[in-house]
């Protein structure tokens, strides 16, 4: 049922109405996860971690950044290795959740290479003010200890600035997307109306726009993605990222030398505009539970879709990125010492067995294949040497 609850139903139904009575399901996912003051993301009032509304690798467990960061710092000496000049590296951080994952890298360059802070700058790049607070917050500590931590929007940046490590983990995921359904041998925008009476907020299609047209035609051209797949039935849905290219034009124009990052849920394009795949990849999550309405409790859960594996990588490298290569967290975690780690805690926690337990299981979630382990790291450079070669621990 597509009932919004009481508290909160007023500010989306104004919202709606001054645009028409109809929005996209763009503005929709926007507004439920960005709005300053109601959205999940907007107002801080996402919830992450095991006893939230959804884990990520991060929030879930200390031992992902711990692992990352010995890529990361591989990846920093790298870099720093290949400038002529002195300047100060950077590790640059989209979308930062909680804070987990800064704070366990700084955790990490604290306890095994102090040296290597005094020549790094932290930057966070965070739209959400809701968001800004919580990693402040977690964050006190090396704060308070004088580390070079900002944030940072990204047009406050000078172009070709930075030079280190780019992350974003599980930040396309949380982009707005487009949803496109095919109705009647047509594709048409997914919308999303309200009843003026009721509250209740139900999908409408309405007109697809010349530019989402030109860009599924685009997809077919350069990679034979067919919108509708052929013999779709009636009312077969997906999402369309229109924001992906944006982001990665944006952050490649920043950096100058480095190396960028994503981690997200991915899927190939075969199997995402597939005629299995009749409705997206679109979930809703709360209390650690999918949500089976994307229109459930706007505000007060997540949202979130796969990216399309051959998009990303095309439109990285059409940006100018190069691509070092493509693999399974699982792997990637397993490649940078994680059974080592795994025998490290039974060791160390002989004595205290559920604690011992609690990491062993959050570290197994971490490379199941049916979990957080089916996660795709997309590694991608900007070097102004093109022949530049960097080794990556995380790819055996
Ligand atoms: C699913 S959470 C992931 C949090 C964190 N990276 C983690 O893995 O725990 C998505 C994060 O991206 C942020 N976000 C949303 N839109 C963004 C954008 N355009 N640029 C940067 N961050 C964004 C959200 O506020 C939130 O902090």
């Amino acid at each position: 049922m597509n009932i919004l609850p009481a508290n909160n139903q007023e500010w989306l139904i104004k919202k709606i109405i001054r645009k028409g009575g109809t929005i996209s399901f763009y503005d929709y996912m926007n507004f439920v996860l960005n709005d300053p003051n109601n959205g999940y993301y907007g107002c801080g009032r996402a919830n992450l971690g095991s006893k939230g509304d959804f884990v990520t690798s991060p929030s879930m467990s200390n031992d992902f950044a711990l692992l990352l960061s010995k890529q990361i710092l591989e990846w920093l000496i790298q870099v720093k290795s290949k400038l002529i000049c002195d300047d100060k590296l950077s590790v640059l951080e989209f979308g930062a959740g909680d804070g987990s994952l800064m704070s366990g890298l700084l955790e990490y360059f604290f306890i095994y290479n102090k040296k290597i802070l005094k020549n790094v700058c932290f930057i966070i790049i965070e739209p959400n003010k809701g968001m800004i607070e919580k990693q402040q917050k977690k964050l006190e500590k090396y704060l308070k200890l004088g580390f070079d931590i900002v944030w940072r929007s990204l047009e406050e940046l000078e172009d070709r600035s930075l030079n280190g490590v780019v992350l974003a983990n599980e930040v396309l995921d949380a982009l707005p997307v487009e949803r496109i359904i095919n109705l009647k041998g047509k594709m048409h925008r997914q919308g999303v109306s309200t009843d003026k009476e009721s509250g209740r907020l139900f999908f409408e299609e309405i007109l697809i726009t010349k530019e989402l047209e030109k860009s599924i035609a685009s997809a077919h051209k350069k990679l034979g993605i067919s919108i509708p797949p052929k013999e779709a039935p009636e009312g077969w849905t997906t999402e369309w990222h229109v924001d992906d290219k944006k982001w990665l034009k944006a952050i490649y124009a920043k950096i100058n030398n480095g190396i960028l990052l994503v981690i997200d849920y991915a899927k190939e394009a075969k199997r995402y505009y597939s005629l299995s795949n009749s409705n997206g990849t679109l979930i809703s999550y709360r209390n650690q539970k999918i949500i089976k309405d994307v229109l459930e409790s706007p505000g007060y859960c997540d949202l979130t879709s796969h990216i399309c594996i051959e998009s990303l990588i095309y439109d990285s490298e059409t940006t100018g990125f190069e691509t070092i290569g493509l693999v399974k967290q699982g792997e990637a975690l397993l490649a940078l010492g994680l059974a080592e780690r795994l025998f490290k805690i039974q060791n160390e926690l002989k004595n205290d067995i559920s604690k011992a337990l609690s990491r062993r299981e959050a570290l197994l979630r971490l490379v199941d294949p049916i979990c957080l382990g089916d996660f795709k790291w997309f590694i991608f450079s900007k070097l102004k040497n093109k022949k530049t070669k960097i080794n990556s621990s995380c790819i055996r």
